[in-house]
């Protein structure tokens, strides 16, 4: 029987280079301390709630008694409690928290991760999706928003 050629070979031990460093990406990933991520199921629930004034006004009780000491009073996680924490708690006004989807914010809120603590036991859900309805209003809203704008004229327009 002929021997491979050479080139073969190295064809076979570049694409085993290729393939380990995939998997080693993929456990490194696994493992990162730092990316706090939902289950795909937890960021496609609904919130029930609708972000009506007198939701968002509950949910700034709930944010006052029990989120400010850490997040700040503007979310920007610089509560009292915040200096504190070796895991400084995050800016909620910031772009990569407020891109996430309620369900998600609400999975994370209702989990916590230390030092944050779990609140699935503190509060009823209802509390914890108020809450989500109120941290929405400590961000600005983002420039470009094709849809789901609220400046529209709405008055006047239905038959
Ligand atoms: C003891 C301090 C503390 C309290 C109280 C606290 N948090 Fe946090 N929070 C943190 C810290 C620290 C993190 C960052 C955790 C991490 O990334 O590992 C965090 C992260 C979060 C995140 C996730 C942001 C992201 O990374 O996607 C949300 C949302 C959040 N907090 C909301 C709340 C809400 C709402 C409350 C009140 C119901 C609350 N937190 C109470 C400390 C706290």
């Amino acid at each position: 029987m002929r021997r491979p050629p050479q080139w073969m070979a190295l064809i076979l031990a570049v694409l085993g280079l290729a393939f380990s460093s995939l998997v080693v990406s993929a456990l490194a990933d696994e493992a990162a301390p730092s990316e706090w991520k939902a289950p795909a199921r937890a960021s496609r629930k609904k919130n029930p709630i609708p972000p009506s004034d007198q939701s968002i006004a509950a949910g700034k009780d709930v944010y006052v008694k029990q989120c400010l000491s850490c997040h700040g009073d503007a979310g920007k996680g610089d509560g009292s409690a915040a200096k504190d924490l070796t895991t400084k708690p995050r800016d909620l006004s910031d772009p990569a928290v407020t891109s996430q989807t309620d369900g998600t914010l609400f999975w994370k809120i209702s989990e916590g991760r230390k030092p944050m603590p779990s609140f699935s036991q503190l509060l009823p859900e209802e509390d914890r999706w108020n809450v989500v309805n109120y941290i929405r209003t400590l961000a600005p809203p983002p420039a470009t928003q094709p849809s789901d704008s609220s400046s529209k004229p709405s008055d006047g327009d239905k038959p």
